[in-house]
């Protein structure tokens, strides 16, 4: 196994509330890796420590068997790890075209150089971002709806925006935090078949935090169960289901 994300013996603290306690992960490159565990467990914590939003106590995160654990999250970004955000505030009155073409490039550094020294490519480029940002619209299915103000799409169709975006850079890991909540049915099934293109056709990574169990069933192997800010369990749907420990903190207290 490959990994491309390993998170080693991280500790995280707010105050004196101890959120993620000597956690350890390693996330297969290729893969579609599933992470629950109640509310609280320190899912969405995790997350912001891998996505370079937090800065682990102690312990080290690594990308692609590189040290990236006190790297900024744009310096991250760069490196093609991303994590999806909600459509900001200042973009829901931008179409869902404008909303992908202004996601900033993930090489950053070499389009500097081309806007000083090659100023011809960067015309290029920007027809050619125009080109991109419609070949994604239309692969996540919202050609429909490209001039429409993205602050006017259903909350599905943003989702499916969001993942959009993703799309517009070099992105390698994908993280998403709950993308399922709100969601209509239908949009869910057009967001996972577009997240399962994305893993074989272009090869991404995810990793997904998921109160849908029927969406993790489906996705993701191998799930990962967290709970108080540490694994409590590892393996395949089947294996986690079974799990007693798990059916005791997890699916016991759904039940309940
Ligand atoms: N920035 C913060 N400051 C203080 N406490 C926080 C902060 N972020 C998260 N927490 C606390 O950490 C715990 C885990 O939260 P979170 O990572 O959001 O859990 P999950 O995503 O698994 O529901 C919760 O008790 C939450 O209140
Ligand atoms: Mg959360």
């Amino acid at each position: 196994m490959t990994p491309i994300i390993e998170v080693q013996h991280v500790n995280k603290a707010f105050g004196g509330l101890h959120v993620i306690n000597d956690c350890s992960i390693s996330v297969e490159k290729g893969s579609i890796t599933g992470m629950i565990g109640p509310n609280g467990a320190g899912k969405s914590t995790l997350f912001n420590l891998i996505a370079g939003n937090l800065v682990p106590d102690s312990g080290r995160i690594l990308l692609d068997g590189e040290e990236i654990t006190t790297l900024s999250a744009d310096a991250r970004f760069h490196q093609g790890l991303l994590r999806t955000f909600q459509i900001a505030h200042e973009f829901s009155q931008m179409s869902a075209l404008e909303n992908l073409m202004m996601v900033p490039p993930n090489q950053a550094g070499e389009r500097l150089f081309n806007t000083w020294f090659k100023p011809g490519l960067v015309r290029r480029e920007e027809e050619e971002v125009r080109r991109r940002a419609l070949e994604v619209i239309e692969f996540v299915g919202l050609h429909h709806v490209r001039n429409e103000l993205a602050g006017n799409l259903s909350g599905g169709q943003k989702k499916l925006l969001e993942l959009g975006r993703t799309m517009m850079t070099d992105a390698r890991v994908v993280l998403l935090d709950e993308i399922a909540a709100g969601v209509n049915r239908t949009l869910l099934g057009d967001l996972m078949g577009n997240i399962e293109r994305l893993n074989r056709e272009m090869g991404y990574t995810f990793l997904v935090i998921e109160h849908d169990m029927e969406m993790i069933a489906r996705l993701c192997d191998p799930v990962i169960v967290l709970a108080q800010g540490s694994v409590m369990v590892e393996g395949s749907i089947d294996e986690i289901q079974q799990n007693p420990e798990v059916i005791e903190a997890y699916f016991g207290s759904d039940a309940a």
